[in-house]
């Protein structure tokens, strides 16, 4: 009974809230909020469905504590305290009415974009601001001093802009004068000012020296100057900092001096990509007793590490890579064994100069990323390395490591699912049936030799990868079926430089995949679904049948296409208007006849353009005219005819190297040719050319070295594809130099 009335008047009170509120909806909204919200939201656009447009919408939806993303004091009182807009794709003008919403304590506009216009001034007006957030929101111009009113605030984050790192900062980016407002902020926790321009800002770090409770300092690629440490900045050494990120900047070695103040609770320092040109890794780090991060990554150091890292307990990362750090990696290990090996889980200290061998790791009972490559490592691989059951990275390539490579290397590895080992003198020998324990993303065993040389079965085992190098291994086999049958879609796959047999399977790709192929003795025809790739080379096989293959992509993402060297035939088709991005062609060394076809001129982002070495007839098309960034222009070996085309001097002012040699161009030099002031060969020998050769030709041609039969240009062709792979190619080309006097024969000259 007791309990029946105690609900009964629960009841009763959740009816009469219930009814207060219905009766009425302005509770809790102060109207001069709520205009200026009304206000806020008239100047912003935003996307279709954005929360913002349903602001006050519906007629009894007053109260705008009830608002998406508008939080009040309590909903009583009515005043805005948080404003949330963050990611909701909002653009246009921000309202001054804005700072009708005095009490306001979070503001966040961070994931919009206001088009690079500078940051209100009147947000220093909003007096009561404890969080600012205006990150990643496309705010440009100089910051606000203004912002030196917002005494009351804890978090600053202005971080600008930039979805990538690689991409150069819009011009209008955000940058500072000066940062004199910057030490009002007293209470100031978290700073955020990366991808901002602080390059004017000598005194940065007086700056921040000034504020005594900041703990998160983010600073990446800012541009800032090195500091100048005066007895000031030192003296001013916060010990609050925790999370310090100084990387991608202009910082020299002075920066050690200030950290090297008390930063006894720094937890993480990023200093990497900065320029401490040659000087070593500061000992006063081993006093960073709570340091768990540390990465001085790409930042021009030599030495060691120093003994004092004996004293880093929490150390877990620890990153060092492309630096020019030299000595025993023996060292580097026995110094981080002193303490960190329970909590190490990532070491990298990839391209520099670290010799010895590899020592027993199994004491570093969390590793996860062991990277090395690119250093003077020798000696074997210790088979104790197959315990270190956390395993997730073993990066070892470009190293002088040799001996045998077992299944016991990998006995406990079930984790791993990187493997470099890569450019060493490693033989890989595992049992014909080997299961091995782990499922690997990246394989990468260019160089390693199989053994025996049939094709390695227990990548059958392996599910995910998207990357396999298994170049020049010394595979001598027919590739099996089940080779192409991939679940996965891959990335980058090179098994150049074998002696693989077999056909082609259609596999599955990335349209930004990488595919060599190329020094195999691979045959039958070519996988229209290979040109859906962004780099391919088949080069140097027996891949026979037509080039057709080609046109069964629209717009296709290759630059890079090399079928030298195989037995593909028939006319060139006459599809190139869908491979605008092609950088690089090379058909040379094929059973190709017929015309050029036309739309070769839709090639405009063309540098190479070998067809040498097959059975083309006719004019060179003038559409060619249109390839203006040609550099190589190969035609050497053909059937070609009719007098040489007065644009290829006129049109194509990048021509480095043009091969005419050996078809049946003829008539006299067009003089235009001496437009070509970037040649450095010309090669015009064994056509049936006459007339004399127009003067001006022979300043050009003392470019090219007297004497030398041959000679090789280096051009460089770096794709980078979203995986970062680079891929260089040389061109060769031999000259055939007569000598100063050149008189005109029917064969020969140059
Ligand atoms: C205000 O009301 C909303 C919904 O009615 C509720 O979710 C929120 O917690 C309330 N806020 C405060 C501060 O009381
Ligand atoms: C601001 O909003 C973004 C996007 O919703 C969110 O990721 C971020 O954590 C917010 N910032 C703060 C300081 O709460
Ligand atoms: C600043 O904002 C960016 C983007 O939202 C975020 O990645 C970063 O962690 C923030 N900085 C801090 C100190 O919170
Ligand atoms: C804000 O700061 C500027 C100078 O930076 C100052 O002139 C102005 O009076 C301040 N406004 C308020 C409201 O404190
Ligand atoms: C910093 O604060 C002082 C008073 O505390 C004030 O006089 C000065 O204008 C402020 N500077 C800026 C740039 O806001
Ligand atoms: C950075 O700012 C400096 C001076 O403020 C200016 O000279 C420089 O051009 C800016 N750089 C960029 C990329 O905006
Ligand atoms: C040190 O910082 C405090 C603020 O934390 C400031 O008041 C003081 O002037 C600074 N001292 C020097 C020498 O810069
Ligand atoms: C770093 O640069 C500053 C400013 O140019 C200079 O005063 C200082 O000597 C430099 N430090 C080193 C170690 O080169
Ligand atoms: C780097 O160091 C070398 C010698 O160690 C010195 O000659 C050079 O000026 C330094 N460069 C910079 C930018 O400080
Ligand atoms: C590390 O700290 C100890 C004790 O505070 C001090 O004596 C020593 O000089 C410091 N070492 C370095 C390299 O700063
Ligand atoms: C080319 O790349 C785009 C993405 O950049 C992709 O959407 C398209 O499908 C690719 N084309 C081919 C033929 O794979
Ligand atoms: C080739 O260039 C000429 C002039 O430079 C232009 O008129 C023509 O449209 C271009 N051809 C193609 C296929 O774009």
């Amino acid at each position: 009974m007791v309990e029946a009335r105690c609900c009964f008047k629960l009841l009763y009170a959740i009816v009469v809230v219930v009814l207060l509120h219905m009766s009425s909806p302005c509770i809790g909204c102060s109207e001069r909020d709520r205009q200026a919200l009304l206000a806020l939201k008239q100047g912003l656009v935003g996307d279709d469905g954005d929360r913002l447009l349903s602001w006050g919408r519906e007629a009894q939806n007053k109260n705008c504590c009830q608002w998406e993303g508008v939080y009040c004091s309590s909903n009583q009182t009515g005043h805005v305290v948080k404003l949330d807009l963050g990611d909701q794709s909002l653009q246009g003008k921000i309202s001054p009415k804005l700072v009708h919403l005095q009490h306001l304590e979070y503001l966040n506009l961070s994931f919009n974009n206001f088009g690079w216009s500078k940051i209100p001034d009147f947000i220093g007006s909003l007096s009561n601001l404890i969080y600012l957030d205006l990150s990643y929101a496309n705010f440009g111009g100089q910051i606000p001093n203004q912002l030196g009113n917002l005494t009351h605030l804890q978090y600053l984050n202005l971080s600008s802009t930039s979805s990538s790192d690689i991409r150069p900062p819009p011009v209008n980016s955000i940058h500072a004068k000066n940062l004199n407002w910057l030490p009002n902020l007293s209470g100031l926790k978290h700073l955020d000012l990366s991808y901002t321009n602080l390059s004017d800002i000598v005194g940065w770090l007086e700056a921040v020296n000034m504020l005594p409770k900041l703990t998160n300092l983010i600073l990446w690629r800012c541009k800032l100057p090195p500091p100048i440490i005066s007895s000031v900045s030192l003296m001013n050494s916060s010990n609050s900092l925790v999370h310090v990120d100084l990387g991608l900047n202009n910082l020299n070695s002075s920066i050690f001096q200030w950290l090297s103040g008390t930063h006894t609770n720094l937890v993480y320092l990023d200093l990497s990509y900065n320029n401490f040109n040659g000087s070593s890794i500061p000992a006063s780090f081993g006093n960073m007793s709570s340091l768990a991060h540390l990465s001085l990554y790409d930042s021009q150091l030599e030495g060691g590490i120093p003994n004092s890292f004996a004293k880093l307990c929490r150390l877990r990362e620890l990153d060092l890579g492309v630096n020019s750090l030299s000595g025993q990696l023996s060292d580097f290990v026995e110094t981080l064994s002193k303490c960190a090996q329970k909590t190490l889980e990532s070491l990298d200290i990839s391209f520099n100069n670290i010799s010895g061998s590899l020592p027993d790791l199994t004491n570093f009972l969390s590793l996860k990323h062991l990277l090395l490559q690119d250093n003077n490592l020798s000696g074997r691989i210790p088979k104790s390395i197959g315990q270190m059951s956390k395993l997730e990275t073993i990066g070892f390539g470009w190293n002088s490591l040799e001996g045998v490579i077992s299944e016991t290397h990998f006995s406990k590895l079930s984790k791993l699912s990187y493997l470099s080992l890569s450019s060493n003198s490693l033989l890989l020998n595992f049992s014909f049936d080997w299961i091995p324990p782990f499922q690997l993303q990246r394989i990468q065993l260019m160089s390693c030799k199989m053994w025996p040389s049939s094709f390695p079965k227990w990548l059958q085992t392996q599910k995910n990868y998207i990357w396999l190098d298994i170049s020049d291994a010394g595979i001598s086999d027919t590739i099996p079926s089940w080779f192409w049958d991939l679940s996965q879609k891959l990335e980058i796959m090179d098994i150049s430089h074998n002696q693989m047999r077999g056909t082609v399977g259609n596999i599955r790709l990335e349209f930004t995949a990488g595919l060599n192929l190329s020094w195999n003795q691979l045959e039958g025809p070519i996988p229209s679904i290979l040109s859906k790739a962004s780099v391919l080379d088949l080069s140097h096989n027996n891949f026979s049948g037509a080039a057709s293959f080609l046109c069964e992509t629209k717009d296709s993402n290759l630059t890079l296409l090399d079928l030298s060297s195989n037995h593909v035939s028939g006319e060139l088709p006459d599809c190139w208007i869908h491979f605008k991005k092609l950088v690089f062609l090379d058909l040379g060394n094929n059973y190709l006849f017929g015309k050029i076809p036309t739309t070769i001129g839709h090639l405009f982002s063309i540098k190479t353009l070998r067809l040498s070495n097959n059975r083309f007839v006719g004019e060179l098309p003038s559409q060619l005219k249109n390839c203006t960034k040609l550099t190589l222009f190969d035609l050497g070996e053909n059937n070609l005819s009719c007098s040489i085309p007065e644009w290829l001097g006129a049109s194509l002012p990048n021509l480095g190297i043009l091969i005419l040699r050996g078809n049946q161009f003829y008539r006299s030099i067009p003089p235009q040719l001496c437009h070509l002031t970037r040649i450095q060969i010309l090669d015009l020998s064994m056509n049936n050319i006459s007339g004399t050769i127009p003067k001006c030709l022979n300043n050009l041609i003392v470019l090219a070295q007297k004497g030398n039969s041959s000679r090789i240009i280096q051009h460089s062709y770096t794709v980078q594809l979203e995986v970062s792979y680079t891929l260089d190619y040389e061109e060769e080309a031999s000259l055939t130099w007569k000598g100063a006097d050149i008189s005109i024969s029917d064969d020969e000259f140059l």
